[in-house]
C-alpha cells in the first residue's frame, strides 16, 4: 500500500473501502498546492469538494456579525474538511473560509464524483450509508453528551433505515402524523402549501436532521409535505417509540423541538438548512432567502444554547443588550428602529418570534425598546401589563405570575400550564401566553360570507389575509379576537369547515346578552377583520384508530359533529359515525338538509334527532342501548350541562375504559365551576 493510499484509507470516510473501491476513486483525486496565506475557498463559495491535508496546515476562519475574524479550526496533516461533499444535502455553500497557514498540499475529492460513485455502485452507496449512520450516531451522541445526559443510549432512537428513491413523498401536509424521521443520506425538501396548492415555503434539510417529530408531539398532523430530492436513506421512528424515548429522555424532545422550530419561520421565501459547526460546536445553520432578494443567516448552536441571526448586507446603526446573568443575555442589532440581527445566549423561547421581526422588517417602538431593556423580550400588542390583570380567566392566573415564570425561570407554554393550570380549561388564553413568550399567535382574517341558519345561529366564513389556512383536524377550535369598545375580547369557536377548504368557517349561537356573539351578529358584515389564533384542541378523531363514533350533541354543541361528518364524508372515510342530536325547539335545528343528504349518500353516517320539548330528554336507557349497539365505539359529547352529566354518569355506570369518552365543554372563560367533571 503506498503512502497516498494509506493516508486516504485512514480517513474515517474511506476506511471501509477495499482496493477495488479505491481504484475507482483514484483517477478523480487531484493534488492542490497552496502557498502560505493563499485562500482555498471563501465562506459562501459553492461547496464542491472534500479535502484531506497531505502536508501543511489550513486555517478555517469566519467573520462574525460585527465584521471580526473568528478562528474556527486548524487542520493539520491527515486532517480533513468539507465532508458535506459526501452528500448534497449538507450546505451547498462553504460556511467558513479556508486559508493555508504554511505551504500545504491537499488531496481534493470532487463532490460530483463522490456523488456519482455512490449512485453507480450500490456497494459504495452502502459503505457511505454506513459511514453516514456512524457519523450521525457520533454527532447525536456528541449533542447528547453536551447535554450531560449519560444514561441516554442513542441506539434507542435509531429505528429502521429505509431507502427512498428520488421524489418519494414521505408524508403530506395535514396528514395524521405517525412517524418521525432522521436523514441519514440524501436531501429532503419540506414544503408547505397554501390553500390554492401553491408552494408557500420550501426547506431543504440533510443528514443528521430530525423532521416530522413536531407533528407527533404538538399538532397530531404533519405541517408540511416531505419529498426526497434525490435517492435518500432515512431512519424512521414510529410514533410510540418516539413518544416513549422522548418521555424518558426529554432531551430528545428538546432536540426535536429545536430542529422543528426552524421550520416554523413565516418566511416568504426559501430556507436552506444544514447541520454545521460554529466555533467547533454542533450547530444548525439556516439560510433564509426572501423573495425580495434579502438573505438572513441563522446559527443555532445546540450545545451552548446560542442562537444567532442576522440579515446579510445591512449594517447595524447600534446595539441594545439585556443581561440577566452571564448565561442568559440577548443583544439586538438595530438599523434605526428595525431589528436586523440578534444573539441569544441561554434558552430563549421566542428566538423564532424575533426572527419574524427581521423577516417582516417590522419597526419597533420606543415602548417596545423600553420593555426589551427590562425583560429582554419584544412584546406585541394585546397584553395589558397590569400585574394583577388575569391572563387565564378560567384558572385565575394573573399576568404577574406568568411573567415571573417566563423572565426568571425561562418557562415555556407547557411549563406554565403545568405550574399554574393556565390554558388547561377552555384554552382561550393560550395565544395570550404565547404572546407573552414573544410569539405573535394571531393572524388577521377577513369575513367574506355570513350564512343565517336560524335567527340565533349563523356561520361565518373568513380568509386569512396572508392566505395561509393552517392545517387542522376536525373538532379543533380557533380563538377569535376582536376589539369591542376599545378592549380586546376573545372567544373560542369550533371550526365547521374542513382543512381542505380555502377558508375557515365557524358556526355561532348568539347568546342572550352574550358580549362576543352579540357583537359578531351585529358587526360581521362582509369585510370585517377578526384576529384568529390556533387551531387548538384535542376533541378530534385522532385516538379512535378508525373505530365507530357515537356523538351525543345538544344545541350549539352540534358544531364538532358538523366538522366530523363533513371531514369523514369529504375524505370518503369508512369510519362509522352515529349522531344523537337534541334541541329544545324544532326551530333550533341547523343544517338538517345537509345531514340528511350525507346520511343518504354515506351508509357510514347515521343520525337520530329529538326535540326535547316534544319527545322528552334522552334517557340513561337510550344512551346504554346506543352505546351497546355499536361495538367498541368511542363516545363524543358536547352539549348543555344536563346532557353532559347524564351521559358521563351513564358512561361511568357502564364501566367502560375512560379513553373511549371524549368531552368538549363550550364553557365561557371565567367559569371555574364548569371544570370538567371527573370521569371514572
Ligand atoms: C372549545 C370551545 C369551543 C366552542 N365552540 C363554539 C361554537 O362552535 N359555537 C358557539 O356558538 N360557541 C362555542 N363556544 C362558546 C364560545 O366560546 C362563547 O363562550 C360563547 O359564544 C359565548 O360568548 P359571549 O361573549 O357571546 O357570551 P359572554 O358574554 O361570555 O356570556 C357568557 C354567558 O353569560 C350570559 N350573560 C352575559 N351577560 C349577562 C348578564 N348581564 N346577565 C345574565 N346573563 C349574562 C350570556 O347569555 C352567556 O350565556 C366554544 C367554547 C369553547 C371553550
Ligand atoms: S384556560 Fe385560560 S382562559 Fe380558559
Amino acid at each position: 500500500m503506498d503512502i497516498e493510499h494509506a493516508i486516504i484509507k485512514s480517513n474515517p470516510f474511506f476506511s471501509s473501502f477495499d482496493d477495488k473501491d479505491y481504484s475507482t476513486l483514484l483517477p478523480h483525486i487531484t493534488l492542490v498546492t497552496l502557498k502560505p496565506q493563499e485562500v482555498l475557498f471563501h465562506e459562501g463559495d459553492f461547496s464542491d469538494a472534500f479535502y484531506i491535508v497531505k502536508d501543511g496546515a489550513i486555517r478555517i476562519i469566519t467573520i462574525n456579525s460585527r465584521g471580526e475574524t473568528v478562528f474556527l479550526a486548524r487542520v493539520g496533516a491527515r486532517g480533513f474538511f468539507g465532508e458535506q461533499a459526501f452528500s448534497p444535502a449538507f450546505s451547498p455553500r462553504r460556511r467558513a473560509t479556508a486559508i493555508a497557514q504554511v505551504e500545504s498540499t491537499l488531496y481534493r475529492f470532487p463532490r460530483d464524483v463522490l456523488r456519482s460513485l455512490r449512485h453507480r455502485d450500490p456497494r459504495l452507496q452502502l459503505i457511505l450509508q454506513k459511514q453516514g449512520v456512524q457519523y450521525i450516531r457520533e454527532k447525536l451522541q456528541t449533542l447528547v453528551n453536551n447535554f450531560q445526559q449519560t444514561a441516554f443510549h442513542i441506539e434507542q432512537i435509531m429505528g429502521k433505515i429505509q431507502s427512498f428513491p428520488k421524489r418519494s413523498v414521505l408524508f403530506f401536509q395535514g396528514e395524521t402524523a405517525h412517524r418521525a424521521y432522521i436523514v441519514v443520506d440524501g436531501e429532503i425538501e419540506l414544503r408547505t402549501y397554501d390553500q390554492e396548492k401553491r408552494i408557500q415555503q420550501q426547506t431543504s434539510i440533510g443528514p443528521g436532521q430530525l423532521f416530522g417529530a413536531e407533528g407527533l408531539s404538538e399538532h397530531g398532523i404533519y405541517l408540511e409535505t416531505a419529498i426526497t430530492k434525490e435517492d435518500a436513506s432515512i431512519i424512521s421512528i414510529d410514533s410510540s417509540r418516539y413518544q416513549k424515548v422522548a418521555e424518558n429522555h426529554p432531551l430528545l424532545k428538546k432536540l426535536g423541538e429545536r430542529f422543528s422550530r426552524q421550520f416554523t419561520f413565516k418566511a416568504k421565501g426559501k430556507i436552506l438548512q444544514f447541520r454545521s459547526e460554529y466555533l467547533d460546536m454542533p450547530a444548525i445553520t439556516s439560510i433564509i432567502s426572501l423573495s425580495d432578494g434579502q438573505e438572513i443567516v441563522c446559527q443555532q448552536i445546540i450545545s451552548a444554547d446560542m442562537f444567532i441571526a442576522s440579515i446579510t448586507h445591512v449594517t447595524a446603526t447600534h446595539e441594545i443588550k439585556f443581561t440577566r446573568d452571564e448565561n442568559y443575555s440577548r443583544t439586538l442589532s438595530l438599523e434605526k428602529n428595525k431589528i436586523i440581527g440578534f444573539s441569544d445566549y441561554g434558552i430563549w423561547q421566542d428566538s423564532h418570534a424575533l426572527l419574524d421581526f427581521i423577516i417582516e422588517g417590522v419597526e419597533i417602538t420606543e415602548k417596545q425598546i423600553e420593555e426589551f431593556l427590562k425583560t429582554g423580550r419584544i412584546l406585541t400588542q394585546t397584553i395589558e401589563k397590569t400585574d394583577e390583570k388575569l391572563v387565564c380567566i378560567c384558572m385565575r392566573v394573573p399576568y404577574s405570575i406568568i411573567n415571573k415564570l417566563i423572565v426568571s425561570e425561562n418557562a415555556d407554554f407547557s411549563d406554565i400550564r403545568k405550574r399554574t393550570g393556565a390554558g388547561s380549561v377552555c384554552g382561550g388564553c393560550k395565544p395570550l401566553i404565547l404572546e407573552m413568550l414573544g410569539t405573535n399567535a394571531w393572524s388577521p382574517c377577513i369575513v367574506f360570507r355570513v350564512i343565517n341558519h336560524t335567527p340565533h345561529i349563523r356561520s361565518f366564513q373568513f380568509r386569512p389575509l396572508n392566505k395561509t389556512i393552517f392545517p387542522f383536524q376536525a373538532g379543533q377550535y380557533l380563538v377569535i379576537k376582536v376589539k369591542i369598545d376599545n378592549v380586546w375580547v376573545q372567544r373560542n369557536y369550533t371550526l365547521t369547515s374542513t382543512s381542505e377548504q380555502p377558508y375557515y368557517e365557524i358556526t355561532v349561537k348568539k347568546e342572550p346578552k352574550g358580549l362576543f356573539s352579540s357583537w359578531l351578529f351585529e358587526h360581521a358584515e362582509e369585510n370585517l377583520i377578526v384576529y384568529v389564533a390556533g387551531p387548538y384542541g384535542q376533541f378530534t378523531l385522532e385516538s379512535t384508530n378508525g373505530m365507530p363514533i357515537v356523538c351525543f350533541m345538544g344545541g350549539i354543541g352540534i358544531t364538532p359533529a358538523i366538522a366530523f361528518t363533513r371531514y369523514l364524508a369529504n375524505a370518503k372515510k369508512q369510519q362509522r359515525i352515529y349522531i344523537d342530536y337534541s334541541v329544545v325547539l324544532a326551530e333550533q335545528f341547523i343544517l338538517m338538509d345537509e345531514f340528511s343528504n350525507m346520511t343518504k349518500k354515506h351508509s357510514t353516517i347515521a343520525m337520530n334527532h329529538r326535540i326535547t320539548n316534544i319527545s322528552g330528554m334522552l334517557t340513561e336507557q337510550e344512551i346504554k342501548t346506543i352505546i351497546l349497539s355499536i361495538d367498541s365505539c368511542h363516545i363524543y359529547l358536547c352539549g348543555p350541562q344536563g346532557l353532559e352529566k347524564l351521559v358521563i354518569d351513564t358512561f361511568n355506570k357502564m364501566n367502560l375504559t375512560s379513553e373511549r369518552l371524549h368531552v368538549e365543554q363550550f364553557i365561557h372563560a371565567g367559569s371555574p365551576e364548569n371544570l370538567p367533571q371527573t370521569i371514572k
